[in-house]
C-alpha cells in the first residue's frame, strides 16, 4: 500500500521514494509554503504557522536567510521540495561541530524519507566541511518520530537537556544526539 501511494510523488527504490539535496531558490517558494505554514510540521519548531504569513514572507526568509545559508537543501521528490534539510555551522572554539536540523511536508510522512536526507546529509558534510568532527541535533523530548529518525540512522542519545530552549512561550526539554565520521564511515 505504501509503495502505491509513494508512485505519483517519486521513482522508489527498495520501496523507498527516491529523494535528492539541492540548494532552495526563490522559485520554490510555493512548495516551501506548504510546509512552513503546517501546524503539524512546526509544532516542535521555533516557529510557527503564523510566521511565515504570506507568501513575501518567504520569498524573503529564502533569500535572507537560506539562499546566504552554507548548508541548507531542499528534500526533493522528482526536484520538488517536499522539505528541508540544514546544517548549522558554529565559529571559533565551537566549530568542531555542526546542528543538524529537518522538515518534511506533513503529506510526506511516513515513508522514511527524512531518515533517507539524514543519512545523506551524514554521508556528506564530513567531506564538505573537513573541519567538523561532531555533527548533533536537538529534539524535544515529546518529537518521538524525530528521535527515531536519528536512531534509525545510527545516532545515539547523550543525553537530556534540561529547561534547555524557549519554545512557543514554554521551557523545553530536549535529547542530544551527537553523530561523528565514524558514523559516516559504518
Ligand atoms: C520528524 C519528521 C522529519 C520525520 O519525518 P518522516 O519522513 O516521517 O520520518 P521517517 O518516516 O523517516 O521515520 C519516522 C519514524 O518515527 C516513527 N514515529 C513517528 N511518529 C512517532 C511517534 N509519535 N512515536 C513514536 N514513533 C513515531 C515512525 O513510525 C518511523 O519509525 P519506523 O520507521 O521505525 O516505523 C517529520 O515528522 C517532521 O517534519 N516533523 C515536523 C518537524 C520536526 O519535528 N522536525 C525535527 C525537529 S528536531
Amino acid at each position: 500500500m505504501e509503495g502505491a501511494l509513494c508512485k505519483p510523488h517519486g521513482e522508489e527504490k527498495d520501496g523507498l521514494p527516491e529523494i535528492s539535496l539541492r540548494p532552495l531558490e526563490l522559485a520554490d517558494v510555493d512548495d516551501f509554503m506548504v510546509w512552513a505554514t503546517d501546524d503539524r510540521v512546526t509544532r516542535f519548531c521555533s516557529w510557527d504557522s503564523c510566521t511565515y504569513a504570506s507568501k513575501d514572507d518567504g520569498l524573503k526568509y529564502i533569500e535572507d536567510t537560506v539562499i546566504p545559508h552554507p548548508w541548507f537543501r531542499g528534500i526533493c521528490l522528482n526536484n520538488r521540495p517536499i522539505g528541508a534539510i540544514s546544517v548549522k555551522p558554529y565559529s571559533g572554539n565551537d566549530s568542531c561541530r555542526g546542528e543538524l536540523g529537518y522538515v518534511l511536508a506533513s503529506e510526506y510522512w511516513g515513508r522514511g524519507i527524512a531518515t533517507q536526507a539524514v543519512k545523506m546529509v551524514v554521508l556528506s558534510i564530513f567531506k564538505d566541511w573537513p573541519h567538523l568532527e561532531r555533527l548533533e541535533a536537538l529534539v524535544d523530548t515529546e518529537n518521538l518520530g524525530s528521535q527515531r529518525v536519528l536512531e534509525k540512522v545510527g545516532f545515539m542519545k547523550e543525553g537530556v537537556l534540561r529547561k534547555y530552549v524557549i519554545q512557543k512561550g514554554s521551557t523545553r526539554d530536549m535529547v542530544i544526539y551527537p553523530s561523528s565520521l565514524a558514523l559516516a564511515q559504518d
